[in-house]
Formats: structure tokens, sequence, C-alpha cells
């Protein structure tokens, strides 16, 4: 008995080395089933992943495809439908001028209208109706977001700002005071002055103040940019401006289109022509003008055409000069405003010196002045560095005349 209980287990199990190694095996093999079981998780896994990625891939080629598709089929052409008859649409296409007559088709017949933009192919037939009614580019030059100018941010002008609010902002932020006194309100100004005297910024300001639609065309631009499209744009801008009522049109260097008329008998002068005369309509247009203010900008008043300045199409002309001795203290106060100036620079005496500059050549001298500054990693602006910005913007011009001279006279 006593030896059996002295026996230790491990010579229960050692006698009994088959069922050990059953047990043996058993595990082994439920450790290679459960290697196997996590194996066939991973490769389900990666099966997934790359399923996924497959997918992704295939998304890939199909966009690529889409795009070589898109890029290999041949460009439209923009057109006007001049007019729809019994035989087909007559287009004319954009840039080119040129008229065709095309087929339609049955459901095109029905949806087009004589002045719809279209897009025809290569074979000039029309594909499809272009959506909108006004030009595309007319709306991009929409500036939804006011200007950052107030009428605090210009100097020497005060009697000028006072005619253009109250031609301007007036009518809309009061209209009936127009109404009970039985008169029009005025339709529009036009500023002229000098190049950099703050005939831009007074419109910005304007289109600040009120919350109108600011609208902003420049001459030159429908000149030069939209040829052959110029009065189409001028009448889309109106109509823009129409729809989005109340506005605050912004014609800027209307010299551009409003030159005197000329004898020169050049295609371009014939278009900037009818670009005016589209103008000059579009004025008129008093009833369907609707609350839509104009306010134009030129520096080369000498230049326009009598047809523009008559009244009822600016009612008031409003003369923006270089800034006098007051002026010009203010608008050194105002371009000076946020810089650190040395508490013993005679911004007075600058002012005084200076006859004869603009609010921008004043703004440049001001900048130059800190440049100065900073190029000696000073942080205050002294009077020396005003006196070398006023040498240098001086000098500057002073450059350019000879520059322009030369110039003359070698070509002369
Ligand atoms: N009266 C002013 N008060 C303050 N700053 C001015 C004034 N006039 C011009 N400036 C400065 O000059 C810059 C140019 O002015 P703005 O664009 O209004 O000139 P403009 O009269 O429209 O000139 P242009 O006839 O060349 O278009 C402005 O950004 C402003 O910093
Ligand atoms: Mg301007």
């Amino acid at each position: 008995m006593i030896s059996l209980f002295a026996m230790g287990e491990s010579d229960v199990q050692s006698q009994l080395p088959c069922e050990v190694s059953e047990q043996a095996k058993l595990d082994d093999v439920k450790t290679e089933l459960e290697n196997v079981r996590v194996e066939k998780q991973q490769l389900r896994d990666e099966v997934a992943s790359l399923k996924e990625r497959l997918a992704q891939k295939e998304a890939d080629l199909q966009n690529v495809q889409n795009k070589a598709d898109k890029l290999s089929q041949s460009p439209l052409f923009v057109g006007t439908v001049q007019d729809i008859t019994d035989r087909g649409a007559i287009v004319k296409q954009h840039g080119t001028n040129q008229e065709s007559l095309t087929e339609l088709t049955d459901d095109l017949r029905e949806k087009l209208e004589p002045n719809d933009r279209v897009c025809i192919n290569n074979n000039l037939s029309v594909v499809d109706r272009l959506p909108s009614e006004t030009d595309a580019r007319a709306r991009m030059m929409e500036t939804t977001e006011s200007p950052d100018v107030g009428y605090s941010d210009i100097g020497g002008v005060e009697d000028q700002v006072k005619e253009v609010r109250e031609t301007l902002e007036l009518p809309m932020t009061e209209p009936e005071l127009f109404d009970s006194v039985g008169v029009n309100p005025p339709s529009g100004v036009l500023l002229h002055g000098p190049p950099g005297t703050g005939k831009t910024m007074m419109a910005k300001a304007v289109a600040n103040k009120t919350d109108a639609t600011f609208i902003k065309m420049a001459g030159s631009e429908l000149v030069h940019k939209f040829i052959g499209e110029g009065p189409k744009m001028v009448r889309d801008i109106f109509e823009m401006a129409r729809d989005n009522q109340p506005a605050v049109l912004f014609i800027d260097e209307i010299d551009a289109i409003a030159s005197r008329r000329t004898d020169s008998k050049t295609s371009g002068d014939a278009e900037v022509q009818r670009t005016m005369m589209q103008l000059l309509s579009e004025m008129d247009g008093f009833d369907e003008r609707g609350d839509v203010r104009i306010i134009a900008a030129t520096n080369r008043y000498d230049m326009l055409d009598d047809a523009i300045l008559r009244p009822g199409r600016f009612d008031r002309i409003i003369e923006v000069p270089t800034p006098d001795l007051e002026g010009r203290k203010e608008i050194f106060n105002i371009h000076t405003r946020d810089m650190n100036v040395d508490s013993a620079v005679d911004l007075d005496g600058l002012a005084e010196d200076l006859c004869d500059v603009s609010g921008a050549e004043i703004e440049a001298i001001c900048m130059e002045a800190g440049m100065f500054a900073i190029r000696d990693r000073r942080d205050t602006v002294t009077q020396d560095d005003f006196d070398s910005a006023i040498d240098k913007i001086t000098d500057d011009e002073s450059d350019e005349e000879y520059v322009s001279e030369v110039a003359t006279t070698a070509f002369a």
C-alpha cells in the first residue's frame, strides 16, 4: 500500500504512454486547427481588403476613362440664335460672327427662342441650349462681398462724397422722400478727375454702405476682352443689375467705350461705338431700369462723347480734383493711422511741401517711408524716412517723364 502511495503522478503517467501521446496529439491538432482558423481569417481579411482595392482601382480607371473620353470629344462652339425659321435656326457663332442656318430637332425647336445662347458642334448643328439668360461672364463681374472701404478712408473730398451719397444712397435708403416730392431719383453720377484721387474708392464705399448688389465693369475690359460681344455684355450686365435690384452698377474707365465718336472707319472703332450705343440706350431705359444706380468714373473727361454727358444720362457730373492742403493733411493722417510714426514727424509740414500730389501718391510715400524703416530693422518711422520716400517717389515720376519724353522723340 505504502509503496503504491509513494508513487508520484508522473509515475502513473509514465505507466500510460499510449493515453499520454493521444492527449498530446489532440492538443497539437487543436493548436493546428486554431492556427488554421487564424490563418483563414487573415486570408479572408486580405481578400476583403484586396476586393476593396480592386473596387477603388476600378473606379479610378472609370474616372480616367471618362476624362479621356471627355478630352477626346471635340469642343463645342458657343453662338447666339438670331432667328428661328421653317428651315431651321439662324445661329451666329461668337468670335467669328459667322452666321449659319442649321436644322433643329423637334424638341430643340420648341425650346429655342431668338437671342438664346446655344452650343454648336463642328457641323454647326445646335447641340443644346445654354441655361442662363445672362451671359455667364457678366455674372462673374458681380461683387457679392462689399468692398472693404468706408467713407472715413477717403480724405479731402468731403463735398464730392456728400454729393455721391445724396445721389446714390438716398434713393435706396429713403425712396419715400422722392415719392412724396414727386421727382424721379437721380439715375447716376459720373466722377472724373486725375488718376489716384479716390474715384474708385468712392464707388467701393457706396457699395459697402448700401446693401445693394455691387456690379463692376471696366470699360477697357468690355472693349479688349470681349471683342465682338461688347454690346451684348452691356445688355447682359444691365439685365443682371435689374434682376438683382437694388443694385449699384460701377462702370470704371468709361472713356474706353464712351469716347468722342470719330470718323475713323476701322472695325475696332465701330465695335466700340456699338457698345456705346447699347450703353446709351440702356441708360435711357428709365422705366425698365428699376432700382439700379449707375456710377461711372474716368480720368479722360475731355475725351467723352457729348451724348454720354447730356442731362438725363448722368444727373450729376462730379469732379474729383487732386487734394488741397487740408485734403493732403487728411490723407496723410488716413494712411499713417495704422503706422508706428515717430512723434517728431511733421506730417502737416510734409503736406504743405507737397503740392499737386494725388491720394495715391501720398499712399505710396507713406508705404515707402515704412519700407525704409523696415530695411533698417527699426519699428518706428522717422522724418528722414518720409524725406527719403518723397525723394524716391518724386524722382520716379521725373524719370517717367524723362522716359516718355525719350519715347516720344524716338518715335517722332
Ligand atoms: N482721397 C483719398 N483719400 C485716401 N486715399 C486715397 C485718396 N485718393 C486715392 N487714395 C489712395 O490711392 C489709391 C488709388 O485710388 P483710386 O483707385 O480711388 O483712384 P482713382 O481715382 O480711381 O484713379 P484712376 O483714375 O487711376 O482709376 C487708393 O487705394 C487709396 O489708397
Ligand atoms: Mg479708378
